[in-house]
């Protein structure tokens, strides 16, 4: 035998056991964005390189070291390792912003060359919602308020949201001034990875998940004593809002977030269920991207959840996903029976649209289909018999309730199906 052929690393399948959760979030989330007017976008997995290093920043640790980036003759291009530079991009590609706004979300694999771990993945998966062209605090707090509804929706529970504003690009420039200043006092303290941001990018160093660095980080000035008038008026509006709609928040002042295109609000969702990858779902405000970009000054806000890490947490939670049970199992052995039985599953289908129907294995014997029907959690086995070929009916046996089973035409089976799936 040929030797088996390993999957790339950090990279899963998700079987057909985990796909009862990723449906349901799918479903619930499409419902809801769509009743707060956001549209459906599908766009490519490869971008050219420079998209991202242009809005994610070329200092963060997603484009300095974890990019899937190939040379596709002579063009630079990345895999995708998230969701809103693309956006943008098409946005600006198809003339979407010309005197308009844009509520869009997008779902689908993202990468990123990380170190696998528990809720850590090389290609993993997002869903993002995007508003482009708005101002206003009201947009930041009515995507808080669509996070926090899909939470209440899927039935989530351990979900907590931390809040921040990291002001405008001017304001922040003052701040981190101050901040090389604080570090540079305690270089002999730092460990490799922040001697190498505080030259590049010293608020990173806040993110820091080295212990030894708490207290010195623990110091630090905050960065809301240099947001400017602006930022921190709409700051103050973003959380009074969220109060007025009883969303509570914790203010962190340490969260700044890893890619560069932030201004203003940052937030994220974080839970204790899933160990050190504790943000399921995290975003802000990103006024300067779109200009950055090519475009004309365009104000913009998001966020994107990790699908695999919002599945987690439901499962570390106990909460059930609805899983597709069979409404009915067809059972037939024997060549007539088989030919009429697979008429007769065709017809049911046509007749019942969305009707979940199994047809039972044409190899296993009467006794181990009926076996197998009983199994599956169908309502209903199906049986046909050569009795029932001859008379041209089907016996209905009720395999969760204890009913005698029934001879009936294949009209009767067709309404009894509707029926009983209706009151379902
Ligand atoms: P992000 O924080 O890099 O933001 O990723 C968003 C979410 O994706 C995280 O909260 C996490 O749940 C999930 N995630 C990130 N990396 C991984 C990974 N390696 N494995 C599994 N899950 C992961 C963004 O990507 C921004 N584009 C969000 C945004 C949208 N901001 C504005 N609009």
């Amino acid at each position: 035998m040929s030797e088996l052929i390993q999957p790339v690393k950090g990279m899963n399948d998700v079987l057909a056991d985990q796909s009862p959760w990723w449906d349901r979030l799918d479903a619930v989330a499409a419902e809801l964005f769509a009743s707060y007017g956001y549209q459906r976008v599908r766009l490519p997995v490869l971008e050219r390189t420079d998209l991202f290093k242009r809005s994610i920043g070329e200092l963060t640790d997603i484009v300095s070291k974890e990019m899937f980036t190939f040379d596709d003759y002579g063009d630079s291009l990345t895999l995708r390792p998230e969701g809103t530079a693309g956006t943008v991009r098409a946005a600006l590609s198809n003339g979407l912003l010309h005197n308009q706004q844009q509520k869009l979300w997008l779902a689908g694999p993202m990468f990123r060359r990380e170190k696998p771990q528990k809720g850590r993945y090389r290609q993993f998966h997002q869903i993002s919602v995007e508003a482009l062209g708005f101002a206003e605090p009201e947009i930041d707090a009515e995507l808080i308020a669509m996070s926090a509804r899909l939470w209440r929706e899927l039935k989530l529970s351990s979900a907590k949201l931390e809040l921040n504003s990291i002001g405008t690009a001017a304001s922040r420039q003052v701040y981190k001034q101050v901040l090389v200043e604080h570090f540079s006092r305690h270089r002999e303290l730092l460990d490799e990875e922040s001697l190498r941001r505080l030259d590049r990018n010293p608020l990173r160093i806040l993110d820091s998940k080295n212990p030894a660095l708490r207290e010195l980080i623990d110091a630090a000035p905050l960065l809301s004593a240099y947001l400017d008038d602006e930022s921190l008026a709409h700051f103050d509006r973003v959380q009074e809002l969220l109060g007025d709609i009883d969303v509570p928040f914790r203010l962190n002042p340490r969260l700044v977030r890893g890619l560069d295109y932030y201004s203003r609000t940052v937030f994220e969702w974080i839970t204790d269920r899933l160990g050190a990858q504790s943000a399921i779902c995290s975003g802000g405000r990103y006024d300067g991207l779109v200009a950055q970009l090519g475009g004309r000054e365009t104000p913009a806000v998001g966020w994107a959840l990790g699908i695999e890490r919002v599945v987690e947490v439901l499962q570390a939670e106990g909460v059930g996903a609805a899983e597709a049970l069979p409404d009915a199992h067809v059972v037939a052995a024997g060549d007539a029976e088989r030919r009429f039985a697979f008429k007769l599953a065709e017809l049911l289908r046509a007749r019942l649209p969305g009707l979940r129907l199994a047809l039972g294995a044409p190899a296993a014997g009467f006794k181990a289909q009926l076996r197998r029907a009983d199994k599956s959690g169908a309502r209903f086995a199906l049986i046909v018999g050569a009795a029932e070929v001859e008379a041209g009916k089907i016996s209905l046996k009720s395999l969760r309730e204890d009913q005698p089973q029934r001879l009936v035409t294949v009209e009767e089976c067709v309404e009894l199906l509707r029926q009983t799936r209706r009151s379902a």
